[in-house]
């Protein structure tokens, strides 16, 4: 069995809607180990450096300021093809595309507020990841 991990973000208007439980809960029932998780608040330049891949997009300075508009939450998911299982999970990236009981399909607003981000191959992984998370803040095996 080979565990992978992916991070999952839990963006500012699911926060706002106080649905971080039944988010969180809805990670555990697929068979998510939670491995590392955070509440934190992100600055302009914190966000422009997660998201550079983005820089020239249209979108960009609305996806800016929706995510520092509120808290946000961090987790690092553990499980096996963890990042695809976690994709499929929160569904495709524009809302209106998105599948029957996926996440962004259930609680997403627009496309720039699609609610959830999660890691979309083990490079960004890893690299998202380590831009939020030191080692000794990441549990595995541990339990
Ligand atoms: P996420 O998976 O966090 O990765 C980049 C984010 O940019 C994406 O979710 C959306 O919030 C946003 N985004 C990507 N494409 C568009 C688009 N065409 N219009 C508006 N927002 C977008």
């Amino acid at each position: 069995m080979t565990l992978e991990r992916t991070l999952s973000i839990i963006k500012p208007n699911i926060v706002a809607k106080n649905l971080i439980g039944k988010i969180i809960n809805k990670f555990e029932i697929t068979g998510f180990k939670i491995i590392g998780i955070k509440m934190i608040r992100l600055n302009k330049q914190q966000v422009e450096n997660f998201y550079k891949l983005h820089i020239n997009r249209y979108f960009f300075k609305d996806l800016v300021n929706f995510m520092i508009s509120g808290p946000i939450i961090v987790a690092i998911l553990e499980s096996e093809n963890a990042i695809k299982l976690h994709r499929e999970l929160i569904g495709d990236t524009n809302p209106l595309k998105a599948l029957k009981g996926t996440l962004r399909a259930e609680y997403a607003d627009s496309y720039t507020e699609n609610g959830f981000h999660g890691s979309d191959s083990e490079k960004s992984a890893m690299f998202e990841i380590n831009y939020f998370f030191r080692k000794d803040e990441i549990f595995s095996g541990v339990n």
